[in-house]
């Protein structure tokens, strides 16, 4: 069991607030025309995303197995099929396979932390940035290891347990996280000019650029960024202590996640408007043309550091819940340790 009600939010949240808000968001929003894609996405997360993240709340805390047992044990107590368990076992290996690539992408911000630090992005072009990106990420040796690291990081916190691992983790993380993101929006707000127009790009829907495809965008950006379908939230659900509003405690943690999301964006774009680049520059966007930025800017070396740590935080918090599901599954059919099946 989470120890308090806080303690399950912090855990929620932290696998809602990850790549999704940080990397995903803002370069989606960038590709799909700023203000009407935010638009889209908002109306996502308020009537789709909220009563998913109810349901997946309360099937978790009724069940209180793994997501695979609980589909099982629901499904007989309802008097429904068998069949439901699938949906249990399609969650649990689809967030498994989310995070062979989420352990990736995290790499990659854990290894931008030391470059950005070592002051490798210090007046760089934009063609030098796109080439220490892709010289990087075509280098099997480094990028393996670097997701190597960032699994033996979230297999050590899952290994340990909810209280002694799980929890302790989001406690001192995700505090964390929100105060180096108040310092990242200060630091776009203070230093870029470009504050507003970044605000504009954000909240003034510029209609030509909706289309049918930009709504999908949103929507999948919903699921994803709310950690939904996967079985996380179920998983963590069942550790949710008895008698807590759920409907009260899925909204703050949708609240906490888009806040998250937003905040990332009024970092990002002023930055990237403040030194003439393109806000559409897709998945680089943050691991090319906001580099790019940092490296003009004063200060730069230091903020960027935190922010690629920011990354890195934020994707600990999130991988260890995509894990949650399968451990808590061998755990419990093998009847072995968290450790063992870590
Ligand atoms: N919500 C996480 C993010 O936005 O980065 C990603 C994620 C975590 C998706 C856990 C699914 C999941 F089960």
């Amino acid at each position: 069991m989470w120890s308090s009600r806080l303690m399950f939010i912090l855990a929620a949240a932290g696998s809602a607030v990850g790549l999704g808000n940080i990397w995903g968001f803002p370069y989606l929003a960038g590709e799909n025309g700023g203000g009407v894609f935010v638009l889209a996405y908002l109306a996502c997360i308020a009537l789709i995303g909220l009563p998913i993240l109810i349901a997946e709340i309360l099937m978790g805390r009724a069940g209180r197995q793994n997501p695979i047992t609980t589909m099982k044990l629901l499904a007989r107590a309802s008097g429904a099929s068998q069949f439901w368990q699938i949906i249990g076992w399609m969650g649990a290996l689809a967030g498994f396979m989310i995070l062979s690539f989420y352990g990736v992408i995290a790499g990659w911000a854990m290894a931008y932390v030391g470059d950005m630090a070592n002051g490798d992005f210090v007046g760089v072009t934009g063609t030098e940035a796109a080439t220490v990106f892709e010289t990087f990420i075509s280098d099997p040796v480094r990028v393996i290891t670097w997701q190597t690291v960032f699994m033996l990081v979230t297999i050590s916190i899952t290994a340990r347990g909810v209280s002694q691992g799980l929890e302790k983790t989001v406690q001192y993380l995700m505090p964390l996280l929100f105060l180096l993101l108040v310092i990242l929006v200060g630091y776009s707000a203070l230093t870029t000019g470009h504050f507003l127009e970044g605000l504009g790009f954000m909240f003034s829907p510029d209609w030509e650029s909706f289309s049918g495809d930009s709504f999908i965008a949103a929507m999948g950006q919903a699921f994803f960024t709310l950690s939904l379908g996967m079985g996380a939230i179920m998983a963590y659900g069942a550790y949710m202590p008895a008698g807590s509003s759920v409907v009260g405690t899925a909204t703050t943690i949708a609240v906490l996640d888009t806040s998250v999301a937003l905040m990332s964006g009024l970092v990002i774009f002023p930055l990237v408007f403040a030194n003439g680049l393109e806000s559409s520059a897709g998945p680089g966007l943050m691991f090319i043309t906001l580099p790019i930025a940092f490296g003009q800017m004063a200060g730069g070396q230091i903020f960027g550091t935190l922010f690629f740590v920011l990354v890195t935080f934020a994707a600990v918090t999130s991988s260890i819940s995509l894990l949650e599901p399968a451990v808590a599954w061998v755990g419990e059919r093998l009847n072995t340790s968290r450790a063992k099946a870590s």
